[in-house]
């Protein structure tokens, strides 16, 4: 073995060295650092989830969208922004239209959720189903879950009469017009753009002209 091997080899040790003595020196000083972890506490809740009874036992920070798609295995309901902002999470919940992603799933003991696959079935589609399928309501169809939930909520808004501020008088009973559907549908991304089609589905069912 020459000189300059043997030179080379001792350099390449003396680093080694010098690096498993740093790593296992910030090993231990962060096993020392490191808090003891503690279990999470789970929580039962029981709800129903389109009309079947459902018990989950969960760590109390699942969201209800999580709920929905990694317990229940629903992935009807899909995950867009996970912050509020683009709709794709929307559920019915008692009647009303939420965000899936902005609601703790143990806020719903006791309540009744509805998502796209309690909507309809491929066989017997639900009526605003069926629209988006014949106006084209949808490309990709990542959105369309959530704009379905929302738009059958929608027409059940208008139908009650709980006003927008696309009305020029709140205190007349909302129609459904292509402004008030567009206003109530704001929450509702589509990043393909489908909007004047989903509009055009809504007033279908709400047998209006958009
Ligand atoms: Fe809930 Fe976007 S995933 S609003
Ligand atoms: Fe593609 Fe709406 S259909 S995002």
């Amino acid at each position: 073995m020459g000189s300059e091997t043997f030179q080379l080899s001792r350099r390449e040790m003396l680093m080694s060295s010098a690096t498993t003595a740093a790593v296992s020196s910030f090993a231990s000083e962060t096993a020392e650092a490191a808090p003891p972890v503690k279990a999470v506490p789970t929580y039962k809740v029981a709800m129903t989830v389109n009309g079947a009874s459902q018990t989950l036992t969960l760590d109390p920070r699942t969201t209800l969208l999580d709920a929905l798609r990694e317990h229940l295995h629903l992935t009807g309901t899909k995950k867009g922004c996970d912050h509020g902002q683009c709709g794709a999470c929307t559920v019915i919940v008692n009647g009303e239209r939420i965000n899936a992603c902005l609601s703790l799933a143990v806020q719903h003991q006791g309540d009744a959720v509805t998502t796209i696959e309690g909507l309809g079935t491929p066989e017997r589609l639900h009526p605003m189903q069926a629209a988006f399928v014949k106006h084209d309501g949808y490309q990709c169809g990542y959105c369309t879950p959530g704009q379905i939930c929302s738009a059958v909520s929608v027409l059940e808004e208008i139908k009650r009469g709980i006003p927008s501020h696309a009305q020029a008088d709140l205190m007349a009973a909302p129609k459904p017009t292509g402004a008030e559907m567009r206003e109530r549908m704001s929450g509702n991304i589509c990043r393909c753009g489908a909007y004047s089609n989903i509009v055009d589905a809504m007033a279908d069912v709400a047998g209006a002209r958009a």
